[in-house]
């Protein structure tokens, strides 16, 4: 079979697999016979081990009807998987560059130098350029078999640059800015939040269901060749073929002519790292000649030729002067320590979230206790640890609140989760506030001028109650406007400038597409990515106000619940009324697919694709013309500019286009006329 062929039927299977998955699991009907069906699976993974660059998180032969897989398989590792030593002080760092050396018996000994990524250890296998397997480090000896979860890591290659056998490791891990997203997205849906990077990546790469793991994004860096290879020398050149086979090596490495030189790498990085993308907590130094490295040899549980210097992550004891509790959008209750100032990591810090019910109970922190805060993946940091030898006064257990703090409602837990919310949606007025400001964010529709300040201040002065207000917004109603600066209580107004500022960023920001809008409105469990298939597969706020709950669970990632949250969403008719004013404002309520369009060299072509074609599916081909601003239509006419005819092609067709003098066209005159 050629590549095409592979492709379609893998596709094929899936969509049979699941078809008659959903069957079976939501109908409880069968309509082929176990044996038929097995015979598919059977095929199709098959086909995705012939041809792993198909594999895909979402087929069935991964996750057959939800969840299949209910242990991870084991397998010894090749070359167990050492741990490496740490220190914390120069001094430890002199003592293995003096060990090293005395070791080798030379002088002057050259150094790779590595930043420590913060996540779960990885082993892959690659055969004949394409990948294999993926083990957890497990207890060293033996892995755990995660490539399912592993193949959703978009970074991470499928298919080398050359088809070789080869044995890489490295740290897969969790973004920090990915990690604020998945955490906004908890916040969204009231749910428990994730509590660093770390934890979240090797939490995920657990789970039984690799969609989604897929939909955690998780990023993944390679350090080390464990094959070996002729002509690689060293660490350097290592890490220098394992990125031209297409691998993702960072560009941090460094080599380093002795141990001051590594020493200045450690300096530079100390403060750096903070503006990485991935949590790092240290740097690992190794011995660059691979020669030498078998010379050290290793100890039952690190090699002697490496180390690891972590830094110390900072943490600040202070004082808990009050704890409060915050109300978001979503009515989500966080309760947060008001801290006696301190600086942590280049910042003064006033509070730390202490995240919900369970971490209060967990840590046991009172008013007026000793406390010691971190920096964890979360901007505000957190309270790690309580001095309980240094409480004075016993005031007994800390009582989470019953009813919210801004409007008294009597708060709702969710089943099995500690968070505590608000449920009064519609009136609470941090609820009201925060819809609008999440409107207005960065991700919505980007109207940076105002700010959560001013937005009370508005809302304040009753100039808004929703979001469709601010499009009525007039330069005498906000000139001039009080407004309170966050936590003092200084009143500012507004002045010319601002007002312009304002007005205009409101007025820019009709011009965002559909899928902000979309996501700007707030709909529980919608986030930016659900709003992006949303809007590309429904194409219209009215397709989608009218849509019922069949339509919604069609389109890709959006399940029970975010159905069910949609259909409420739109069952509303003050929500329907803000729609309709903001579509009278202008604002962008259709998909438009502009990004598809790569040139216009078919335009007002018209095509009729018949028949079958050697390299291309006629739904490839059909993308391709539209793609080039060309258009297809299912039937000959007067107005088919040319009819794309590939094999076994009807005669009826060939006589027709005779008739009306059409062009007919193969597959290579297609790719020509392009
Ligand atoms: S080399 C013998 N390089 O740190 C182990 N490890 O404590 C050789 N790690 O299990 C590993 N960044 O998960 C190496 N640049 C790097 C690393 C790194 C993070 C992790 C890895 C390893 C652990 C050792």
């Amino acid at each position: 079979m050629d590549m095409s062929s592979v492709k379609k039927r893998i596709h094929q299977l899936r969509k049979e697999i699941d078809y008659h998955n959903k069957l079976y699991y939501e109908e409880s009907r069968n309509i082929i016979s176990d044996f038929d069906y097995d015979k598919k699976i059977q095929e199709l993974i098959k086909l995705e081990e012939l041809h792993p660059e198909f594999k895909s998180a979402s087929s069935p032969s991964v996750k057959v009807g939800g969840k299949i897989t209910k242990d991870f398989n084991t397998f010894d590792h090749n070359v167990p998987m050492l741990s490496l030593s740490n220190t914390y002080s120069n001094q430890d760092l002199l003592d293995f560059d003096k060990r090293v050396k005395k070791n080798l018996n030379i002088e002057e000994v050259e150094y790779l130098c590595e930043l420590k990524y913060d996540g779960v250890a990885l082993s892959i296998y690659y055969e004949n350029g394409l990948f294999k397997r993926a083990l957890t480090r497990g207890d060293g000896e033996k892995g755990d078999d995660i490539s399912n979860n592993v193949i959703t890591i978009k970074t991470l290659p499928l298919k080398l640059s050359e088809s070789v056998d080869l044995e890489v490791r490295g740290e897969a891990f969790i973004s920090k800015s990915n990690f604020m997203m998945l955490n906004d997205e908890k916040r969204l849906n009231n749910e428990e939040l994730f509590s660093n990077p770390r934890n979240t990546a090797s939490g995920s790469l657990k789970m039984q269901d690799s969609s989604i793991v897929a939909e955690r994004r998780i990023n993944c860096y390679l350090y080390s060749l464990v094959s070996d290879k002729e002509n690689i020398t060293n660490q350097e050149e290592s890490l220098n073929y394992l990125k031209n086979l297409g691998l993702n090596v960072p560009k941090t490495f460094k080599k380093c002519k002795n141990i001051t030189e590594v020493k200045e790498y450690i300096d530079y990085w100390e403060n750096k790292r903070d503006d990485l993308d991935v949590e790092t907590d240290g740097i690992v130094i190794k011995v660059n000649k691979l020669e030498y490295q078998k010379v050290l040899g290793n100890t039952a549980k690190s090699p002697r030729w490496a180390i690891a210097f972590k830094y110390k992550s900072e943490s600040k004891k202070t004082k808990v002067l009050d704890i409060r509790f915050q109300v978001g959008r979503t009515g989500a209750i966080t309760p947060v320590a008001l801290l006696d100032p301190v600086e942590l990591g280049g910042s003064i810090v006033k509070r730390a979230s202490l995240h919900n019910s369970n971490e209060i109970e967990r840590l046991d922190v009172r008013i007026n206790d000793s406390v010691h805060i971190e920096k964890g993946g979360e901007i505000i940091p957190k309270v790690t640890k309580v001095e309980i030898s240094e409480r004075v006064l016993d005031t007994g257990k800390f009582k989470f609140i019953n009813s919210c703090p801004a409007c008294d409602t009597e708060l709702k837990t969710i089943e099995d989760q500690a968070v505590h919310y608000c449920p009064n949606y519609k009136k609470c007025p941090p609820q009201v506030s925060g819809r609008i400001e999440h409107f207005i964010s960065k991700n919505a529709m980007n109207i940076e001028f105002l700010g959560p300040e001013t937005v009370k201040g508005l809302i304040n002065e009753g100039l808004i109650r929703d979001v469709s207000d601010l499009y009525n917004l007039k330069y005498d109603d906000i000139i001039d406007l009080k407004f309170n600066i966050d936590e003092e209580d200084k009143i500012r107004s507004l002045k010319n400038k601002s007002c312009e500022n304002i007005l205009r960023s409101i007025e820019k920001s009709k011009e965002n597409e559909f899928s902000n809008v979309l996501f700007g409105l707030g709909i529980r469990y919608v986030g930016k990515t659900t709003a992006k298939k949303l809007a590309k597969s429904m194409k219209s706020i009215d397709a989608i106000i009218s849509a019922d709950y069949n339509k919604f669970i069609e389109v890709d990632e959006i399940g029970d619940k975010i159905a069910q949250s949609l259909i409420k969403y739109f069952n509303d008719s003050e929500n329907l009324l803000i729609i309709e004013k903001l579509k009278s404002s202008g604002l962008i309520f259709s998909y438009e697919d502009t990004n598809q369009i790569k040139s216009s060299n078919l335009k007002n072509k018209i095509f009729v694709i018949s028949g079958k074609f050697e390299n291309y599916s006629r739904e490839e081909l059909q993308k391709v013309i539209e793609e080039n601003s060309g258009k297809v239509s299912k039937s000959l006419s007067s107005k088919t500019s040319f009819l794309l005819a590939g094999e076994n092609m009807g005669p009826k067709k060939k006589i027709k286009a005779k008739e009306l003098k059409i062009n007919v066209i193969n597959e290579k005159e297609f790719f020509d006329l392009l």
